[in-house]
């Protein structure tokens, strides 16, 4: 039998069919980074330029994400970046709770086969899906262990984009994130970003 790889993962999503999703999608976004990734994102679901590109993260709150990550010295292509539903819900809603069950058994497996550091839960709908209880304000900021892994809990970026005041604080968790699973390294880089600006 074939070894289970994050690029069989990918093949299978592209053209899965276990939910209504895939019906109103233009690609499905099964989510990209390096198999040693230490540090694992996953958000809510693909937006609409996410649909058009078959990558995550790639709108504006992509960019906002992007924005921290560069910030706190981490390079996106080091890290893995994913959603809890990999199509786009119509009109960028909710997905449902039958479309985040159809779509688990990919983001366990994904999680299985990384093995990540910290898997980053980016906002409320990760956070449900995930964890099953929780809310990111009584989360937002704080390494939690649950069955062996680690996880961390910020801001959806979406929430920073369409709240300023939010920014800061969600590039301060990234940074925070950075600093403890990259240690040294992401402290020193920011430090030469900072003296040649
Ligand atoms: N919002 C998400 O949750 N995921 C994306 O990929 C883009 C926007």
């Amino acid at each position: 039998m074939q070894e289970d790889s994050l690029a069989k993962l990918a093949a299978e999503v592209l053209v899965c069919t276990k939910c209504p999703l895939h019906r109103s999608r233009s690609r499905a976004v099964p989510g990209e980074g390096p198999e040693g990734a230490r540090i694992m994102f996953i958000g809510e679901a693909p937006g609409r330029e996410e649909d058009q590109q078959g990558r995550p993260f790639v709108g504006r709150a992509g960019q906002l994400l992007t924005e921290a990550l560069e910030e706190a010295g981490l390079g996106r292509s080091e890290v893995f970046i994913t959603n809890v539903v990999k199509c786009r819900p119509p009109g960028n809603r909710e997905p449902t709770e039958e479309e985040i069950a159809a779509c688990r058994p990919y983001l366990r497996r994904q999680m299985a086969l990384l093995k990540p550091q910290v898997i980053c839960l980016l906002g409320s709908v990760a956070v449900r899906a995930v964890l099953g209880e929780g809310s990111v304000s009584g989360l937002r900021g704080r390494f939690l262990e649950r069955a062996g892994q680690r996880y961390y809990v910020t801001l959806h970026p979406a929430a920073a984009i369409y709240n300023p005041n939010l920014r800061a604080p969600f590039k301060g968790d990234i940074r925070r994130l950075a600093d403890e699973v990259m240690g040294r390294r992401a402290r020193a880089a920011s430090r030469l970003e900072e003296f040649f600006g």
